[in-house]
């Protein structure tokens, strides 16, 4: 990888404020066949893409994302899928049994969707436009399934908006390495000082807006707002529990 390729990847900043600009068939059939060139497992490319253009049909994307504005903004959004659905056809048209039911199986396709909307994203990026990702296409899967008319054996697994850049998005740091890294073996203690090293320097960026919090097990304290507090808030939350329904629903049976 060229230096210029790590350079671009480090300025990479989710975009959210786009101008009125439009975006070219060819300009996101290219970003899409650099999608199509990430690594797949065993080739099997079990992932499809709908490139949502319509206006009216984005307006109801969004809304069944969460209404975020920035997909009403945006003039592409792209729903990338899961699609064993192309694989039970190779079955079909091979007359061989095929199994959808495997938790592998899904995994396989879900992990095919992320890498090419990643290598979509850095095409994107490459050409001066800004990208969202948008996890809120799983707040209501069947109805992002009913919309885009996906059959059985696909799966919406995240969104993204693509648009010029009206303003460029905040670049927000990431964990040290050592959050991330381990060499040999994995080493708990170098994560934790990892954790506690980032949560101030995310606080010192001025992202929560210095929000003052209780601080836990130490009453009447207060202290800031950071990292750790929003994640920890995340991951108390229940997680989109009707996903497991939704994925039965579309044949994927996790078994
Ligand atoms: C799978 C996934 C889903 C996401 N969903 C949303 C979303 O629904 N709305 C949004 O505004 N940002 C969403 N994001 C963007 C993240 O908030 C963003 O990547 C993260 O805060 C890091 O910021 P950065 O991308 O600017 O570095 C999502 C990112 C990923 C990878």
């Amino acid at each position: 990888m060229s230096t210029t390729v790590i350079d671009q990847i480090h300025r990479h900043a989710s975009v959210r404020d786009y101008t009125d600009a439009p975006i070219s068939r060819e300009t996101v059939e290219s970003i899409i066949s650099a999608g199509q060139r990430a690594a797949t497992s065993s080739n099997m490319q079990a992932f499809a893409v709908i490139a949502v253009i319509d206006p009216e049909t984005k307006s109801a994307v969004a809304h069944l994302c969460g209404d975020q504005r920035h997909i009403v903004a945006a003039p592409v959004f792209l729903a990338w899928c899961a699609d064993l659905s192309k694989l039970d056809r190779a079955g079909e048209l091979r007359g061989l049994p095929r199994h959808h039911e495997y938790v592998e199986n899904f995994l396989v396709a879900a992990v095919d969707a992320v890498l090419a909307a990643q290598n979509a994203t850095l095409a994107a990026e490459s050409l001066g436009l800004g990208t969202c990702y948008i996890g809120g296409i799983r707040n209501d899967p069947l109805g992002i399934v009913d919309l885009l008319h996906l059959p059985k054996l696909m799966f919406p697994i995240t969104g993204m908006t693509l648009g010029w850049p009206r303003k460029p998005g905040t670049r927000r740091p990431r964990l040290p390495i050592e959050g991330v890294l381990h060499w040999d073996h994995y080493e708990a203690a170098r994560v934790d000082t990892a954790l506690l090293k980032y949560d101030q320097e995310m606080a010192a960026t001025g992202i929560y807006n210095h929000r003052q919090v209780p601080a836990p097990g130490r009453s009447g304290q207060m202290e800031e707002y950071s990292w750790l507090e929003h994640s920890a808030r995340r991951i108390a939350q229940p997680a989109r529990a009707g996903l497991r329904e939704a994925l039965h629903e579309q044949g994927f049976m996790l078994e």
